[in-house]
């Protein structure tokens, strides 16, 4: 039953169909030209970046952060020439947001081709074309330039995809198919969605100068001007922001003058502090052992794989994000420097109702991606036999890129950032806000930090600080086994997860786990929990069972962090008390809500942590510094960490509304 899950003959609408004309791409689902073909660079150049002004505002930067929207990717040209401008004249310690929708993505090949036409452009080309995968639709976050420039593609119908951004607009690009051919890109609506994201200044172009355009762009609060087009279009629009500004809690901040604590050295803090780094905070991360990653964090091999259960769920999409997240920094750190073990993971249907789950996943899911290897594949048991190089006798994914970090390492490659200074044997025990709206980080009674910033990531510890206190976070115990490799055992290849997991041999071990149990504070190995661990494996293959059921060495106990909703909490923190004393109704507008300024929590990521909590970093850098956010809106909503304390108060539907655009 070997099915490429990614290439259901309906889904090839996805990519864009392309006839060539003098090796320039023209669109057969619109019947347009992508770029002019007097000369595409030279269009770009002028209609996008200097009718925005780009070369000016760029170099006036002092270190803040850039934000450009596009409406329709296409080839890229219009990101490769803005970035290509960015360097040239943009200081040094700042940051380009480049956002862009697009419903129809280039195939890779087309890309390849299309870009090949710009020599000027090859340096930016070859890093775009080498991240340019994996593109399911939802939003889509690649970063280049030790990260100071990220690209945000937005795949899906811009109608969808927009009203779900949370971004800062400073220009937007309107590079739509011709209007007449494409009316979907130049609607009100999208212009209303283009209003809500801007401030006062936000300019925006387009090559068009159609009536139609021009006056529904003014009737959604834009000044509009009609200057002369590019070659032989005898006009164009330019313009600016002038509506009333949405408040919006995405503000802008220079990340030069913040400084940032982040508490905790497990996975959440560590990759908190290399968010906040990259985009130019000044982070102290404290630890209270000796080593960073030796809590939960720092069992010696983590699985990093989806998990897709094929319901539409925020957790579904976070698994699917977090996974594509931490695939693409593991890329960018170097898979060898963080050890990272692309073996492949087999998720294996232990019954009935999960592999019909997997059907429904194959038939589903929308992937564009079936020039590489895809991201995912169902396949029988015969076949993933095959791949693991053991007999199994379930069906099931196999994730091709999915394996396992040696999390030491990671979190080494994660702090090695200039940017960042590491404290350990430090125990946080107190977090007070000061009147000038800082914040301090006390040991007992003795000052031990103090910054703009705080992110607390000390998972079930959170409880003792009085700000997250309320979060409720539950312990719950897991025990690993650690189990002697043997001739037959290290025929095993790829990862396997059934309701355990098992690795491959590595160093003449393979990792067993892992049991859950609450209400446990027990920190010895238990032989009963490496007999359980030992039933797991038997359901996910008797044949290593047998091999290797004899072969315990050891193991270790940790405590993962786990939410009721079994959704992390990342972002700012309300501050309860006065949320409570203050008795807000279902219709209170968020931004009247007690927020505590500068605090931020990412914690409670349960059984996952390495899939969601790099994401969760990214999440609170970008809004900290307010940078486009890596998903969508509904996802800020579902993780948000004062969703517990707001039900219980009975603002449910006030709770998944609190992140607004
Ligand atoms: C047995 C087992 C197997 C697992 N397998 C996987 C897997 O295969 N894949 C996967 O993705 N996830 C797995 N997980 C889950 C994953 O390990 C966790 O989700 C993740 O490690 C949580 O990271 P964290 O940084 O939030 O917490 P932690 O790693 O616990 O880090 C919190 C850190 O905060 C520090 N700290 C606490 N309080 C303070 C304070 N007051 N001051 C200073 N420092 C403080 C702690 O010392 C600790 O280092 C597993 C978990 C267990 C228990
Ligand atoms: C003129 S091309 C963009 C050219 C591009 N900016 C470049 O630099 O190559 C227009 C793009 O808009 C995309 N598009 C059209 N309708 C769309 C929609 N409803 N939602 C999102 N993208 C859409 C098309 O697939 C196409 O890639």
């Amino acid at each position: 039953m070997s099915h490429a899950v990614n290439k259901p003959d309906s889904d090839k609408a996805c990519y864009a169909k392309l006839n060539w004309k003098d090796e320039q791409p023209f669109s057969a689902q619109y019947q347009d030209i992508y770029f002019s073909t007097e000369n595409g660079l030279e269009e770009t150049q002028f209609v996008f970046l200097a009718q925005n002004d780009l070369k000016a505002r760029f170099s006036a930067l002092d270190d803040a952060n850039f934000t450009i929207v596009e409406t329709g990717f296409g080839t890229g040209l219009n990101f490769l020439s803005t970035w290509q401008l960015w360097t040239e004249c943009a200081p040094q310690n700042s940051c380009l947001n480049f956002v862009s929708t697009e419903k129809y993505p280039l195939t890779i090949d087309d890309l390849t081709k299309a870009l090949a036409y710009w020599p000027t452009l090859v340096n930016y080309s070859q890093q775009l074309i080498g991240q340019y995968q994996w593109f399911t639709p939802g939003f889509h976050q690649l970063s280049f330039a030790d990260s100071t420039v990220t690209l945000t593609l937005l795949i899906g119908d811009v109608a969808e995809t927009l009203p779900q951004l949370k971004a800062n607009v400073d220009a937007w690009f309107l590079d739509g198919f011709a209007p007449a051919k494409n009316p979907e890109m130049w609607s009100a609506s999208l212009f209303q969605q283009m209003a809500k994201r801007s401030h006062h200044g936000t300019t925006f172009s387009t090559f068009t100068s159609a009536g139609d355009v021009r006056r529904a762009l003014q009737d959604a609060g834009f000044v509009v001007e009609k200057i002369p087009g590019f070659g032989h279009k005898r006009e164009m629009l330019k313009g600016y922001y002038e509506g009333s500004v949405v408040t919006s809690n995405t503000v802008k901040t220079k990340p030069g003058n913040k400084t940032v604590i982040v508490i905790g050295g497990g996975i959440a803090g560590t990759s908190s502090a290399y968010a906040l780094a990259n985009k130019g905070l000044q982070v102290t991360l404290i630890e209270r052992n000796l080593q960073l990653a030796s809590e939960a964090s720092g069992n010696p091999l983590a699985v990093l794989y989806p998990r897709l259960t094929g319901q539409n769920t925020s957790l579904e999409q976070l698994n699917m994000y977090g996974y594509l997240h931490s695939l693409r920094l593991l890329t960018t750190l170097g898979f060898e420097r963080c050890q990272y073990e692309a073996c492949g993971v087999i998720q294996l249907a232990m019954d009935q109702k999960q592999q019909d789950r997997h059907t429904l996943l194959s038939a589903t899911t929308n992937n564009t991606d079936d020039q590489f290897q895809p991201l995912f594949q169902q396949l029988n048991a015969d076949e993933l036999s095959k791949i693991a190089g053991v007999k199994l006798t379930h069906s099931g994914l196999y994730f091709p890129h999915a394996g396992g970090i040696n999390t030491a390492r990671l979190a080494e490659a994660l702090v090695q950032h200039h940017n960042i200074r590491v404290m350990t044997n430090t125990h946080a025990t107190e977090i007070k806000q000061t009147a000038h709206n800082t914040w301090q980080i006390w040991s007992n009674s003795v000052l031990i930090a103090e910054a703009d910033v705080v992110v607390i990531a000390n998972a079930n510890d959170a409880a003792n600080l009085s700000q997250s206190s309320g979060v409720p976070l539950v312990p719950i115990r897991g025990q690993l086994s650690y189990l002697q490799a043997n001739i037959e055992s290290e025929k095993l290849r790829t990862i396997l997860c059934g309701e355990g997991y098992i690795s491959p041999a590595m160093n003449g071990l393979h990792y067993l786990g892992a049991t859950f149990t609450t209400h446990d504070n027990e920190a010895e190995l238990r032989a009963k929990d490496h007999e359980s661990n030992l039933n797991l494996l038997n359901t996910m293959s008797n044949t290593l069972y047998q091999s290797l059921h004899k072969n315990i060495v050891s193991g270790r106990v940790a405590w993962r962090s786990q939410t009721a909703d079994y959704l992390p909490v990342a972002g700012q923190l309300l501050d309860a008390d006065a949320l409570i004393a203050s008795a807000p109704r279902y219709n209170e507008k968020p931004e009247n809500l007690p927020w505590l300024s500068g605090l931020y929590i990412n914690a409670g990521h349960g059984a996952k942590g390495f899939l969601t909590a790099p994401l969760c970093a990214e999440i609170i850098a970008s809004e900290v510094v307010g940078a486009p956010s890596p998903v969508p809106v509904n996802v800020l909503n579902a993780l948000q960490p004062n969703r517990f304390v707001m039900r219980k108060l009975g603002l449910k539907q006030l709770a998944q509304h609190l992140i607004t655009i």
